[in-house]
């Protein structure tokens, strides 16, 4: 039996999958058990609402929610759930340049915050899940720790490579 999702990745459309993949990919890097799926503010409304004030009861902790062009879903799901909620704006076929997916995304009200990351930027989301899952189990904070002591090693090593 599979454990129970502690995040939920979520994502306008199929279409967003590629870049959402990443936030998926680091996450089951760190064992942390997840799922992911498609909801749509605009073309699934009625679904949006259910997923968002179904997700604590089911013991989803962190949602991490990807859209691009005019992108509602991650502002409107942090409006329905207390659950922290990481924007990830994503440069689709609809959006102009990427700023229309970014300040959607970035700019909200006073009161219902959206964690957002960098444009196409779901690794960093899948990072910010793990850390926030982190905060209070040991054993993801000690494989966050693996991680970021790789990434500096792999500096190190870089910058050792360049020495003339
Ligand atoms: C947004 O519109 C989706 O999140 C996606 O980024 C974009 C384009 O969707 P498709 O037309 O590819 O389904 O709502």
């Amino acid at each position: 039996m599979s454990a129970t999702p502690q995040v939920s990745i979520i994502m306008g459309s199929k279409s967003d999958l590629p870049v959402m993949q990443q936030a998926a990919d680091f996450l089951k890097q760190m064992a942390i058990p997840y799922e992911i799926t498609i909801v749509s503010a605009h073309r699934t409304p009625h679904r949006m609402v259910a997923f968002a004030e179904q997700a604590r009861g089911r013991g989803i902790r962190v949602i991490i929610a990807g859209a691009g062009g005019a992108a509602h879903l991650p502002g409107m799901v942090a409006s329905l759930t207390t659950l922290p909620v990481i924007g990830v704006p994503v440069k689709s076929r609809n959006s102009i340049d990427g700023w229309d997916s970014v300040l959607s995304i970035l700019q909200m009200p006073g009161g219902i915050p959206v964690a957002t990351v960098a444009l196409d930027g779901a690794l960093n989301a899948g990072i910010l899940a793990a850390e926030i899952i982190g905060a209070c189990d040991e054993q993801v904070a000690n494989r966050l720790a693996d991680y970021k002591k790789q990434l500096k090693e792999k500096v190190e090593a870089a910058a050792r490579n360049m020495e003339p």
